[in-house]
């Protein structure tokens, strides 16, 4: 009777093959789908609260504060600097009647009186114009800003040295 079955195990060792196989191949078959979905990239708000940068983000003090040494020398700062904070807010659109930069014509006359009467100007105030155009820069910063305007206005003045750091 036995030998009527048809299977295709015939030995021991196919059926030892087929019940190892039938427990790694279902494991392998999982491990397989857990990657598959753990590896897909999620989007939305609050995947990416544990990257680097969020987490840093997160626990940063509430009171950032630098430290300066208030007699370490200090970095000047450029014409353009101080004239984009200081002076473009009358400069730039001629505000106030102020000679406006770019304004050649405007220039002309003031720029005849020499970079030293301009400086003064600035720093003392003219007319409508606040003393050092209402900020505080430098003396030196203060004629950077006016070499940088002239300049832009048709002037070709040259800037001298900064003064030595005391
Ligand atoms: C509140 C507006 C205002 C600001 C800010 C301002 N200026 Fe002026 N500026 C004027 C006016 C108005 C004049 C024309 C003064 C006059 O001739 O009566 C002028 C004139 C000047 C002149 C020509 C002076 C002369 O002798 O003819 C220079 C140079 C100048 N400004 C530089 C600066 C610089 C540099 C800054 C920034 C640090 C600055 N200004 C910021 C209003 C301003």
């Amino acid at each position: 009777m036995s030998a009527d079955h048809d299977t295709p195990i015939k030995t021991p060792k196919q059926l030892i093959t087929v019940i190892v196989l039938s427990f790694i191949v279902p494991i392998l078959i999982i491990v397989l789908l857990v990657k598959y979905v753990g590896a897909s990239k999620r989007t939305g708000a609050g995947t990416q609260s544990m990257s680097a940068d969020s987490i840093e983000a997160r626990i940063k003090p509430v009171a950032g504060f630098e430290l300066i040494d208030a007699s370490a020398p200090r970095a000047l700062k450029s014409g353009e600097q101080v004239y984009t904070a200081q002076c473009a807010a009358c400069h730039a659109a001629g505000v106030a009647g102020s000679p406006k930069t770019g304004d050649a014509a405007a220039w002309k006359p003031r720029l005849d009186t020499g970079l030293e009467a301009l400086v003064t100007a600035a720093l003392k105030g003219k007319g409508a114009m606040p003393a050092q155009g209402g900020g505080a820069a430098s003396d030196f910063e203060i004629l950077r800003a006016v070499v940088h305007m002239a300049n832009a206005s048709g002037g070709s003045l040259t800037e001298p040295e900064p003064p030595a750091a005391k």
